[in-house]
């Protein structure tokens, strides 16, 4: 049996739907059963547990194989992701699939603490003796979400990226097709990393797949990484929060998001990754 750990979330979501379309009735680990039945639908299989409580998550994971997990990221994110290791571990589960941050991104002095936390989880995972599988997918193509009032009111994006700095972006959607099939036979990856995105394109011409599809213009504005860490306080959000985005901005800005890999979507999932057009056409009305 399969199990996926934060199931309402982006990811978590797209790989049980994509599991389901596979034939599986995999058991969603959520925190929220209303959230739960309205983006998952009535009949999946959730069961609640709350990430700090090692216990709920025992019982959550009682007679499943394999797990997968991608529960966000906050300062807690080690001490929670590994609750559900050691849950896994007692459950006598066998595998585990995990969605982390890119290459760019993790390490034991990484810049942010969402990247030091995901080294953390990492150095634990590998010597749990599980057989682990890390997924390393690029900068979500969903994160538009969060521009989606400036799209829809005022015909813009604004974000700190050069319009022209060439960007990998990956569908969320094509990070549930992958994490399904390596759910479905897990043996053949079991120790490997697999980072992979979709096709190399820009802000300026998302900018502009945007104002095709929408059939209005809309223009991309670069704003400074300071104007960006204010608008990002007056949200009202966390500090660590800020100080993340403000992180990635900058190593998107070196080029860390800049590197092409497409081949995992096309030799596991057996087809091309989804497109910017796609992800536009398919979430128009978010943005219109
Ligand atoms: N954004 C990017 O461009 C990018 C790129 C590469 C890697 N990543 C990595 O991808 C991950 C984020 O993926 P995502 O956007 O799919 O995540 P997400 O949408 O934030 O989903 C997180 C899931 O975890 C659940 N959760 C959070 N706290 C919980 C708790 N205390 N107890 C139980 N469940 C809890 C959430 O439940 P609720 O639905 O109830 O909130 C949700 O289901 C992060 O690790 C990030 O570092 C992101």
């Amino acid at each position: 049996m399969i199990a996926v750990v934060g199931a309402t979330g982006n990811t978590g979501r797209a790989v049980v739907k994509e599991l389901r379309r596979l034939g599986q009735n995999p058991v969603c680990v959520v925190r929220n059963v209303e959230k739960a039945r309205e983006v998952l639908g009535a009949d999946a299989k959730a069961v609640v547990a709350e990430l700090a409580d090692r216990t709920s998550l025992e019982k959550a994971l009682q007679g499943v194989t394999s797990v997968f997990v991608v529960t966000g990221h906050n300062p807690q994110m080690a001490e929670q992701q590994n609750n559900v290791l050691e849950a896994a571990l007692k459950a006598g589960a066998k595998y585990l699939v995990r969605v982390s941050g890119g290459r760019a991104v993790v390490g034991p002095n990484a810049e942010s603490v969402v990247g030091r936390g995901h080294h953390a989880i990492e150095e634990r995972l590998r010597e749990s003796g599980i057989g682990w599988v890390i997924l390393r997918p690029g900068l979500f193509m969903q994160n538009t979400f969060a521009q989606a009032a400036l799209i829809k009111n005022d015909g813009k994006m604004v974000l700190p990226t050069p319009k022209d700095l060439p960007i990998a972006f990956i569908d969320v959607r094509d990070t549930g097709a992958l994490g399904a099939r390596i759910l479905m036979d897990p043996a053949p990856h079991v120790g490997k990393t697999y980072e992979f995105t979709g096709k190399t394109t820009n802000y300026g011409e998302f900018a502009g797949v945007f104002s095709e599809v929408l059939g209005k213009k809309i223009n991309y504005v670069q704003a400074t990484l300071e104007q960006t860490e204010q608008a990002l306080k007056g949200r009202g959000m966390p500090d660590w929060l800020v100080a993340h985005l403000v992180t990635i901005g900058r190593i998107t800005e070196r080029g860390g998001f800049s590197t092409e890999n497409t081949e995992p979507i096309r030799t596991i999932v057996k087809r091309e990754p989804i497109t910017t057009r796609q992800f536009v056409e398919d979430f128009r009305s978010v943005f219109s």
